[in-house]
């Protein structure tokens, strides 16, 4: 299931966009009756705001390299159009946007601008390809923001655009607070602006306030007189952003524009992966978005914002595709689309079993196996009423401690291999932390001094060099338990061995000094990998593997 690699972004204009493949979706046939007779667009354009709307998220400020980092991504990602910021706002803004602007990407990149030929000259400066013009509108904005008339409006709106088209500039155009503007002065305002040629359209839906079925009408009755490509801006203030967002499709958008994870202004605005994935869904629309890649850019903005994405966040969050319940695990092990709308790999990500409350044996048994661990059914039953009780009482039962049940039933937890003797670790100021750890591994002495970005770091690496390179540290967490600086925390590491991929073990240790702690963590871990080792080799290789 080899999905075709994306075209071209927008700069170079070409068709048709990136391709999921309808395989991987499992869609309500009723939804695609309802929309076999409608005209849809081959392939809608995405225009990526999260550099600008998403920025304006609350406590966000991104620094001119993080943005370049997130603008290389969205480009990756297959992008049209970025809005890479309002320049005017500041030096710093308009150094960011000057630099995404100059870094040799595919997708268009676009500054935002007020009605004013000032702000058009700060995006000239970035050497942006396109501006993207707001002015507001509605009533409410004109009488009491900016108090002027709807006449004054037109005529600011198309000296601007005119403005723009002189220096050379694409010029998408705006109507702020849109669906709250009458629908004739919205016309009034779209034909002034296309007599000066203005390139795009786009209506905003600014305080999130429709509904789809009003805005596929709405859509509708302002394409009549649009005669350029038209977007719409939608914000999720009632949580509706995605869906009028696709509404707007129906009524005759050609351009979307979204945020990665749906950040923006208050409540958001629409989330890219939903939006791209419900246009393919449902309609069978294309867009340039290289699918594949959702998921990691979602962590990397989730990253550089420092704003979390929700666990239940649709198509990203890290429960989309996690199954706990008995029924569900049982029926997605046996073929997926029972319980899941489309395959995670389609969107860069990975299907989780979690073991709670809800699960039954085959989720615990899929989980124990993936650590190497076979149980008799008895075992197996006794392992199923232990989590069921740990999880009754409201614990969160992660899979260190799924294991450590596990070996607790079926007693296997022999003698450790690889046993602790000596270590040291100095850390300081201008000093680089060394760690050196003597380890008695079955029998054998080994010694390893390492260096690292920290005293952990050093301390894993020392451990690592001491046993075996071929261990690799895939996951590495730790949390505080209590309060305090002399706190107690919980690490867990989970351990691979890139000779033998299939080879996983977990260790987690607890106690109030983080660097030992994490090194019990990681002898314990290693000790179950060394087990785990021995019975697939008969333990004929023990030497030759560590
Ligand atoms: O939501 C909005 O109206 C905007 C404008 C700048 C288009 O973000
Ligand atoms: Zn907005």
């Amino acid at each position: 299931m080899q999905a075709q690699s994306p075209s071209e972004n927008a700069k170079e204009g070409a068709e048709p966009g990136f391709r999921i493949p309808d395989k991987g979706m499992f869609i309500s046939e009723y939804n695609k009756k309802i929309f076999a007779a409608t005209r849809m667009p081959e392939r809608v354009k995405i225009l990526d705001t999260t550099l600008r709307d998403g920025e304006q998220t609350p406590n966000v400020a991104l620094s001119s390299d993080d943005k370049l980092k997130i603008a290389q991504a969205l480009d990756e990602l297959g992008v049209d159009i970025i809005e890479a910021g309002f320049p005017v706002n500041s030096e710093g803004e308009a150094d960011a946007v000057r630099k995404i602007a100059g870094a040799g990407l595919k997708s268009e990149i676009c500054a935002l601008c007020r009605a004013s030929p000032s702000d058009i000259d700060a995006a000239l400066k970035c050497d942006v390809d396109s501006v993207h013009i707001f002015l507001a509108t509605s009533k409410v904005h004109l009488e009491k923001k900016l108090k002027i008339t709807q006449e004054e409006a037109r005529d600011k709106a198309v000296t601007a655009v005119q403005y723009a088209k002189d220096h050379g500039l694409i010029a998408e155009f705006s109507c702020e607070d849109g669906t709250r503007t009458e629908l004739q002065f919205l016309d009034v305002v779209h034909r002034a602006i296309q007599e000066v040629k203005v390139d795009r359209i786009d209506i905003p839906d600014t305080v999130g306030v429709m509904t789809p079925t009003a805005m596929v009408q709405f859509v509708t009755e302002l394409k009549k007189s649009i005669k350029v490509p038209l977007a719409v801006h939608c914000h999720d203030d009632f949580g509706l952003s995605v869906a009028n967002s696709l509404a707007g499709v129906l009524g005759g958008a050609e351009e979307v524009h979204c945020t990665i994870n749906g950040l923006g202004e208050r409540a958001g605005n629409a989330a890219l992966e939903e939006v791209v994935m419900g246009l393919q869904a449902f309609f069978g629309v294309r867009t340039n978005i290289n699918t594949r890649k959702m998921a990691f850019v979602s962590r990397l903005v989730s990253q550089l914002t420092g704003i979390a994405v929700p666990p239940n966040k649709a198509i990203v969050g890290e429960n989309a595709f996690s199954h706990e319940s008995g029924i569900h695990v049982h029926g997605v092990l046996s073929e997926c689309s029972t319980y899941e709308p489309m395959r995670p790999e389609i969107v860069g990500k990975e299907r989780t079993f979690v073991v709670g409350k809800h699960s039954g044996h085959h989720a615990i048994n899929t989980k124990l196996r993936e650590y190497g661990l076979e149980l008799n059914q008895d075992q197996m039953k006794e392992v199923v009423a232990r989590v069921k009780k740990w999880a009754e009482s409201g614990k969160k039962l992660d899979d260190a401690e799924l294991l450590a049940v596990a070996y607790d039933v079926i007693g296997q937890e022999t003698e450790p291999a690889i046993k602790l003797e000596e270590f040291t670790v100095f850390t300081g100021l201008n000093f680089t932390p060394t760690a050196t750890v003597v380890l008695d591994i079955d029998g054998e002495t080994r010694r390893a001094s390492e260096t690292g970005v920290g005293p952990i770091d050093a301390s894993l690496s020392a451990i690592r060099a001491a046993v075996s390179k071929n261990i690799v540290l895939q996951e590495f967490r730790l949390e505080a338990i209590t309060g305090g600086s002399n706190a107690l925390c919980e690490v867990t590491v989970k351990l691979g061995d890139c000779e033998d991929t299939k080879l996983l073990s977990l260790g987690k240790s607890v106690g109030s000094d983080i660097v030992t702690v994490s090194v019990d963590a990681m002898v314990e871990g290693l000790n179950r990998l060394w087990h785990r080792k021995m019975n697939a080799t008969n333990g004929q290789e023990k030497r030759k593997a560590y």
